[in-house]
């Protein structure tokens, strides 16, 4: 396993964004961060106690159909949100954005929902295997197209606790 990025590097990179964010919203209007399970929890967690902010939270699961097209970009709904986004400020909180099906949907989904914004925070991003062009606001790192682990990230649900994260390679 080669280590793409340390934990000291995500945790500079993820102080940075938390800045970002709360320079890009008025002082007392409230956040309300919606992580996308399981991937973005670590990202997720370090985000929130980086913020100052007034921020609430709630957490979002969705699985792609293993069977559809991958073109279609469905994904199916496994753990809704406890509240309602109606009138108020959304980030979506994600792992990383490959194809950006998932993410196209799941803006879709929301934003259907009414809130007074919505924008997204990824901690990755690989561009070059982009098939929608999705809005992604707040980008951690940009990646070559690598399959990376840690930090929230997983193969086979495993290597999620990983403090780093790290190109899996053959053998691994
Ligand atoms: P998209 O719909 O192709 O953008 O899929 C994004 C989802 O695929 C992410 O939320 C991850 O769960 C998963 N994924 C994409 N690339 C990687 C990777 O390199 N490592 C682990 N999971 C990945
Ligand atoms: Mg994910």
């Amino acid at each position: 396993m080669n280590v793409l990025l340390d934990a000291e590097t995500i945790q500079a990179r993820v102080k940075a964004l938390a800045g970002e964010i709360e320079r890009d919203y008025p002082g007392d209007d409230e956040i309300h961060l919606v992580c996308v399970l399981k991937g973005g929890f670590i990202f997720m967690a370090d985000l929130v106690r980086a913020m100052s902010h007034r921020v609430s939270l709630d957490f979002i699961a969705v699985s792609s159909y293993a069977k559809s097209t991958k073109s279609s970009g469905e994904v199916r709904m496994l753990k809704d949100l406890d509240s309602g986004l109606q009138g108020r400020h959304i980030i979506i909180v994600e792992d990383i954005v490959d194809t950006g099906l998932t993410l196209t949907y799941l803006q879709e989904i929301l934003r259907a929902r009414s809130p007074k914004s919505l924008r997204t925070a990824c901690l990755l991003s690989k561009p070059s295997r982009r098939q929608v062009d999705v809005a992604v606001e707040y980008i951690g790192f940009t990646i070559e197209d690598r399959f990376v682990v840690g930090y929230g990230l997983d193969y086979a649900e495993k290597y999620r606790n990983l403090p780093y994260i790290a190109v899996l390679n053959e053998g691994d």
